[in-house]
């Protein structure tokens, strides 16, 4: 089982063979260098690259994700994508509550739960996202934030839900800034996560938690070396192959 995660999210970028390129290198860069055995590596496509990008991968271990599923099944929802189709396609994991997400497309804490439980009833696995913004930081308000996120996500979800769950903690002011958080911020939340935060929301296992936010191959070894950051949702730096791949290279700490 992975110990550790770095996870590519694409966002709304690539068009078709950008998307197919990025794939290929990718898969030859892990080929040249393999990930350590504890790394689990995954990209997450925008919808319409999912089924291209995922012949690419055929025969890698690299994952596919999505970035987002609509809460329902099927039905009236023009435009979204559900839980079940990305099943369908073959997507093992799906990404829940991204910032931007929430802040630009009104993803609520209910909504993101109802995501989850969605991704999750469709068999598969979870990143659920969670971080605070800017003004919240100085309010000294970043753990409340943050822990009320995850325990709207989180709280009731059965032993077994839990264990197809990790969380990544994104700042939302370090999110496509080229602000990242020090490793001593980024070691102070996800510590309080671990000893506070997870512990009082689930039963055995605690999720592993990843850090986002303007991760780069300049810094991905001061933030693998950090107190219990489980890997990385990287952003920008995942859209250049090489770049991505001295990330994993460097998540294995
Ligand atoms: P970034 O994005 O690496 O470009 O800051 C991270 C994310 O939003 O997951």
């Amino acid at each position: 089982m992975a110990t550790r995660y770095a996870v590519g999210n694409w966002k709304m970028n690539t068009d078709l063979a950008g998307a197919v390129t990025l794939a290929t290198e990718l898969s030859v860069a892990l080929r040249e260098h393999p990930p350590a055995d504890e790394v689990m590596v995954g990209v997450a496509p925008p919808f319409c690259f999912l089924a291209p990008v995922k012949e690419v991968l055929q025969g890698s271990s690299i994952e596919l994700i999505a970035q987002d599923c609509h809460p329902e099944a099927k039905g009236a929802f023009t435009g979204a994508v559900s839980a079940p189709m990305l099943a369908s396609l073959g997507v093992q994991r799906v990404i829940v509550g991204h910032s931007e997400r929430r802040a630009v497309f009104g993803d609520d804490d209910a909504t993101v739960r109802r995501k989850l439980e969605a991704a999750l009833g469709a068999g598969m696995r979870v990143i659920l996202c969670c971080g605070e913004t800017l003004a919240q930081r100085e309010a000294g308000q970043a753990e409340e934030v943050v822990g009320a996120q995850l325990k709207a996500g989180l709280e009731g979800l059965s032993a077994d839900q839990l264990a197809q769950v990790i969380v990544a903690y994104e700042p939302v002011w370090a999110i496509g800034t080229g602000v990242t958080a020090t490793p001593e911020q980024a070691g102070a939340m996800h510590t309080a996560l671990r000893e506070q935060v997870l512990p009082d929301l689930c039963n055995g296992d605690a999720p592993a938690v990843l850090y986002g936010g303007s991760v780069k191959p300049a810094n991905i070894d001061a933030l693998a070396k950090t107190a219990h950051v489980g890997g990385v949702l990287v952003g920008g730096a995942s859209l250049e192959a090489s770049s991505f791949a001295r990330i994993v290279q460097g998540c294995a700490g």
